[in-house]
């Protein structure tokens, strides 16, 4: 399906397949089972972490993603004639018979025939335990008896990623095999994360271990043997002796290699199994070994992968008439920001492994259709890293607990926007009451108090004209100087605060704290009026203003004139009144749009300004100067959804759909089947293409794009609502989401053909006599645990 010269997704959308190895930029799966996880690219590149991808990085792994080099490599080698290749393509670049790489949730399968001799390599993790299970499967398809040797290789990182000075933690790791388990295990005595006295000075809390589950023949922990003297993986010298040292110790440049002699008939195969990982002991670490050591046992992880995955993304189904929207809100977008977002937080164009304040609440918003629960995990573990202040840490690591605190102005109020999205998905104003502690106040307070916190914060940080300041930047992290003297003003800031405002106050109503819901409602409507006068610039709406005064995103501006975040957000937010919300919307399609999507901003600076920041001196084009930065840019499709502009929230959607994208893939360069953080805009001589593909937050708000907004499928706390706002030519689209606990077989008909509209409401078969047609409708609350039909027939109203 869907078909380029690379690869396709398989029938049933479950799986891509990537049919050669050498596709434009890394291809890559991010696997993770919530806590030890593994990133793999169609080379066979990558890295295995447990918890935190940078703090507790297992195996090595350096950003370059051009030579791809970095990997835990598998070897084959023919003992009769000396030739060897490698497994996954990388690293001797032996061209194969047959290359194919599967992704899948959760999984990744890459098959390859090399000199007659086939091998199918199984990478899993499993998925309640931290140990990443490799099996592999090694086929003799030639018509002789073949004598091979396979051999493992990885380096140990054992900590802190990247491990940019070797010499020096070379001295702390130790290796040693362990012969019952055939493994090899890692310890390492220093950790560089602060311990209490706020220096490095503990031991990595656990031990690596890589095994096999038959006795090698050979192995080895240092790299000097396994590579040779300035040797190289792709042509390490334990390949040409076909033997390892058994060298292990201390003070080795400590890797981990594993060789097992196969000696396979014509037509014979055998299957090995391999586990990594990093245990909390020695004896965890043998227990998960002799757990995974038989082939059925990792089949048995396999099932149970795809059962949780298949729970975790069959409950919104949609079936429209495109193939690609369906197939990227059905898995591909839940799984990126499942797997790469909130559980991985890691990619190969950001190994990040720390949670953003913002980044992170908004990725969570992904689990309230799936199970909320996971979504008021998210809110606690955040308001536990709030400041007593109110302020909150830009993003801090698990594991070290390290946090950065900035002057950055809007990702406390993540916290109340994600609070009441959760509240209009379950109803449940009982997550008010929980309680959590601050970062640096260990007294616990509710989330209401947590909340009201950030609002009060950001309110206490507004310039004399009633607009936020701006500080060291908002939601676009690149504005970072517009105003850190504390004057400078974020119109978008406003618009999202006046957003933040008006879903708070009734919820603070419903917990009876009627007093600060009217001041909030009275600093809305304050903010609304400022926005509007001095926010607005004759066209469109200005990004706000330096500490100097000037405007930034105004038409007094040569570059940077125009924003996308404060015209889409003037819609969202309700602030702009009809006639200028349909206005800026104008300006979105006429100056913003192109044909990647809609950019950031325009046109891109070019002129390096130290009073706007850090966005203007990346290349014109290139990520927040101008690019179509895709997390913004699916605001576009919600605001003009919003307005019931389908036409154009359809054409956006498609523009930035990375399916419609990699049609032309070496353009593009980026994955087809999750989204990139950004597509270089006209600016760039890459004009259209896409990077930083997985780690940013663009997969959960594109899903809502595209479910929400387009199908019209959204929760309320009063029940689900439905508006779709839907291309004339669709004949119809079916939909099932499970809302409290409820599943609701949706079926929207189009038989006149038009956008948005609903004439007739049927429920369970009955035609709902009292239905008065409208734009949207909100559906009955059904009962818990029950199933039903429901057809609603587009029309005009
Ligand atoms: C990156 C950051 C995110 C920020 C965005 C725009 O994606 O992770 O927090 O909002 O860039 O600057």
């Amino acid at each position: 399906m869907l078909k380029t010269k690379y690869g396709r997704f398989s029938q049933d959308g479950t799986e891509f397949i990537i049919t050669t190895p050498t596709t434009p930029r890394p291809w890559v799966n991010v696997v993770s089972n919530g806590e030890a996880g593994f990133i793999v690219s169609q080379t066979g590149g990558g890295y295995s972490w447990r918890t935190n991808a940078q703090v507790n990085r297992i195996t090595r792994w350096e950003q370059d993603i051009l030579k791809d080099d970095w990997g835990k490599y598998l070897y084959l080698r023919d003992n009769a004639s000396g030739a060897y290749w490698s497994v996954g393509w990388k690293p001797v670049c032996a061209t194969p018979e047959r290359y194919e790489v599967r992704y899948g949730a959760g999984y990744v399968v890459i098959t390859s025939r090399t000199q007659g001799i086939e091998t199918e390599w199984t990478m899993l993790v499993a998925p309640e335990e931290p140990v990443e299970l490799w099996k592999v499967t090694v086929r003799n398809v030639s018509r002789r008896r073949r004598r091979l040797s396979l051999m493992s290789y990885l380096e140990w990182g054992l900590g802190v990623a990247p491990d940019w000075h070797r010499e020096f933690h070379n001295c702390f790791i130790e290796t040693n095999y362990d012969a019952t388990a055939n493994a090899i295990l890692a310890t390492k005595r220093l950790w560089e994360v602060p311990s209490d006295n706020g220096h490095w000075n503990t031991a990595w809390p656990y031990v690596g271990f890589h095994s096999v589950n038959v006795k090698p023949h050979s192995f080895d922990c240092s790299k000097e043997q396994v590579l040779g003297r300035y040797g190289t993986t792709s042509s390490p010298q334990a390949l040409q002796g076909g033997r390892l040292t058994k060298s292990c110790g201390n003070s080795l440049d400590a890797v981990s290699s594993l060789l097992v002699k196969l000696s396979l008939k014509a037509g014979q195969e055998k299957t090995l199994v391999y586990a990594l990982g990093a245990a909390g002991d020695r004896k965890q670490a043998r227990a998960l070994v002799r757990k995974y050591r038989t082939p059925r046992s990792v089949d048995n992880a396999l099932e149970r992968t795809r059962a949780r995955w298949d729970r975790l993304l069959s409950t919104t189904v949609v079936e429209t008439p495109d193939t690609g929207l369906n197939l990227l809100t059905n898995r591909w977008l839940k799984y990126q920001a499942i797997a790469g977002r909130l559980w991985g937080r890691t990619g190969y164009y950001q190994a990040g492994g720390a949670y953003g304040y913002r980044d992170q609440l908004q990725d969570s918003q992904i689990f309230l259709a799936i199970d909320p629960e996971q979504t008021r995990k998210q809110i606690l573990l955040h308001a536990r890293h709030q400041l007593n202040d109110g302020t909150v840490y830009h993003w801090w690591h698990p594991l070290s607990e390290v946090g950065h605190r900035t002057e950055m102005t809007d990702d406390l109020l993540w916290l109340p926007f994600v609070v009441d999205a959760y509240v209009e998905e379950t109803n449940d104003l009982s997550i008010l009451d929980a309680v959590e502690p601050f970062a640096d106040n260990p007294i616990p307070s509710t989330i209401q108090d947590h909340c009201v916190r950030s609002i009060d914060k950001v309110l206490s940080r507004m310039s004399t004209r009633k607009i936020p300041l701006i500080g060291a930047g908002d939601w676009n992290d690149g504005l970072s100087a517009v105003g850190l003297h504390w004057k400078g003003e974020s119109v978008w800031l406003g618009q999202f605060l006046f957003f933040v405002l008006g879903k708070f106050a009734p919820i603070l109503e419903a917990r009876g704290d009627s007093e600060r819901a009217r001041r909030y409602r009275n600093e809305s409507l304050a903010i609304r009026e400022a926005v509007n006068t001095h926010g607005w610039d004759g066209q469109w709406y200005s990004y706000g203003t330096k500490d100097s005064g000037e405007k930034i995103g105004s038409r007094e501006n040569a570059e940077g004139r125009v924003h996308l975040n404060p015209q889409t957000w003037a819609v969202i937010s309700g602030i702009a009144d009809h006639g200028r919300a349909q206005e800026v919307m104008d300006v979105v399609t006429k100056l913003l749009e192109h044909k990647a999507g809609p950019l950031l901003l325009s046109p891109a600076y070019r002129t390096q300004d130290e009073k706007i920041g850090y966005l203007t001196r990346y290349a014109p084009g290139v990520r927040e100067n101008g690019a179509v930065y895709t997390h913004a840019a699916t605001w576009a499709v919600i605001a003009a959804a919003q307005l019931g502009r389908a036409d154009d929230a359809y054409r956006l959607f498609s523009k930035i759909n990375p399916i419609v994208r990699g049609r032309a893939p070496d353009a593009y360069c980026a994955e087809p089947y999750v989204t990139s953080g950004n597509i270089d805009g006209p600016g760039s001589p890459f004009y259209g293409r896409g990077g930083w593909t997985w780690y940013t937050g663009s997969a959960a708000w594109l899903w809502k794009a595209a479910v929400e907004w387009i199908l019209g499928i959204r929760a309320s706390r009063e029940g689900l609502v439905l508006s779709p706002c839907i291309p004339k030519e669709w004949k119809g689209f079916r939909i099932t989401r499970v809302f409290r606990n409820a599943t609701y077989h949706i079926e929207v008909k189009n038989p006149s053909g038009v956008s948005t509209g609903i004439q007739a409401l049927v429920l369970d078969g009955k035609k709902a006599e009292a239905f008065v047609p409208a734009a949207s409708t909100v559906l009955p609350i059904l009962k818990s645990g029950t199933s039903h039909q429901i057809t609603i027939i587009l029309g005009r109203q």
